[in-house]
């Protein structure tokens, strides 16, 4: 017998990739009960855009979410997705505020941190890493999955080796594509099984039609949790169906244990929700189709109707397929970069901006410029110098870890926000997204002014 275990994601992974991360804590309230009692190995609950989407969208504490979540779900563990040196943000962020934040989102409730860079550079993970293992909490390193002529089987060995010096208790494989095939998973992961002990936890998306397969075949090659959402959020560009997924396993050696008839009320909790958001038109058809293309041109689907839109505005939808042709070159020029946020869409741009123009690296964007210079970290692959000069020209290139070169900014913060915050977690709010937070922190000491002085109930 070798049960699977399941990581429940529609709380964090499911609404992000299907409603655009707009599920209320007041939507998943009355339904933690009930999930707490299922038996998931973890339920992933926040990060990623979760955070950011609380503040801007919802006018809602993020931080207060998770101690609501904690509460209701005594017994699971609790998971969240950290984007390194990036936090839950969209930039490298100084050592003062990672170290700070990990340290607050792991006392807030959180068990598990996924922790993940972009271009796989360990050095954006470590000051992450270092703090997770020091305040006791579980550190699972993600690897984020791409294909090029550098991305082989050798190079993930050498990277799961390396992150498992640096502290890493579990690894997963982020396929945020979801362009890792049924056959290509299972010599992958028989080949992870010989080098590394350690657990083994698969993450795809549905988008190219592939998921639920390379699922399967992940599990016969020995892959030990596996990322599920519960029906009325999967698929599309969300997880397999977790339904489905021990339904599959059930009366065999991977039987997970989970009952399905638990799983069937939660399920039924989430339908209604689902049907909301569909009424709403935030949950959009376009999100639930299968989109076969990812796997020829090896392109997120969330990108591609990124480009199409970005077409659509310059006038040039006829431009499309040039487009895509493109998509592959510049990703060679620039080292081969795993096409995820926020390199899909810096990648994305340029080959549009080379294909509008007619001449290649005209037009360059401010964030390609910084990316060349070694801002982002190491590119995967070397960059000729006839690109780089193309596109920076004699500009310095750094070699140093990027936040070496950032200056603490926590109490700079606190001297910008001295009336508005209350907690250390604020001020972490506010140095994330300085501009929403600081417009929610307002929000928030009106609305209680009002309430003592009795005007709202
Ligand atoms: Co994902």
């Amino acid at each position: 017998m070798k049960p699977v275990k399941i990581t429940e994601t529609s709380l964090r992974d499911g609404h992000q990739s299907l409603i655009a991360t707009r599920m209320t804590t007041e939507e998943m309230i009355p339904i933690l009960g009930k999930m707490d009692q299922v038996g998931y190995h973890a339920i992933e609950v926040w990060g990623g855009a979760t955070f950011d989407s609380c503040l801007r969208f919802l006018n809602e504490d993020p931080w207060e979410r998770l101690r609501t979540i904690r509460k209701q779900i005594k017994n699971t563990k609790l998971q969240m997705l950290l984007r390194g040196q990036n936090l839950v943000g969209y930039r490298h962020y100084a050592d003062d505020t990672v170290e700070e934040f990990v340290k607050k989102a792991i006392k807030n409730g959180i068990d598990i941190v996924r922790v993940f860079d972009a271009l796989n550079d360990p050095r954006n993970m470590k000051k992450s890493i270092d703090v997770i293992k020091a305040e006791g909490a579980h550190c699972q390193c993600a690897i984020s999955y791409a294909t090029s002529i550098i991305h082989k089987t050798e190079y993930y060995v050498n990277l799961i080796k390396e992150l498992e010096l640096m502290g890493a208790d579990s690894i997963c494989i982020k396929d945020m594509s979801g362009i890792l095939k049924p056959y290509d998973a299972y010599q992958f992961i028989k080949e992870i099984k010989k080098v590394s002990d350690l657990p083994i936890e698969l993450h795809n998306h549905c988008t190219s039609g592939v998921a639920s397969m390379t699922m399967l075949k992940a599990i016969e090659a020995g892959v030990d949790i596996v990322d599920t959402a519960i029906s009325p959020f999967s698929s599309g560009t969300s997880q397999p169906p977790t339904e489905t997924i021990v339904e599959a396993l059930r009366d065999t050696e991977y039987e997970t244990g989970l009952d399905i008839l638990v799983l069937d009320q939660i399920a039924d909790h989430f339908k209604v929700i689902r049907d909301r958001y569909l009424a709403d038109g935030i949950l959009s058809s376009k999100v639930l189709f299968v989109e076969p293309r990812t796997l020829l041109y090896q392109v997120p689907g969330g990108m591609l109707s990124n480009l199409v839109s970005q077409l659509k505005s310059l006038n040039a939808e006829n431009k499309f397929e040039e487009v895509l042709r493109e998509i592959p070159k510049v990703r060679e020029d620039l080292g081969f970069p795993p096409l995820v946020t926020p390199l899909s869409q810096m990648v994305g741009t340029q080959a549009v901006f080379n294909v509008i123009t007619g001449s290649r690296y005209k037009m360059v964007p401010n964030e390609i410029k910084r990316y060349v210079k070694g801002f982002y970290g190491k590119s995967p692959g070397p960059i000729s110098d006839d690109i780089r000069k193309l596109i920076i020209g004699d500009g310095e290139v750094i070699t140093v870890r990027p936040a070496d070169l950032l200056e603490n900014e926590l109490e700079k913060a606190k001297a910008e926000i001295p009336d508005l915050y209350e907690s250390m977690e604020d001020v972490l709010s506010y140095v994330l997204f300085p501009q929403i937070a600081k417009e929610f922190l307002e929000y928030r000491k009106f609305n209680s002014y009002e309430k003592a002085e009795g005007y709202i109930g």
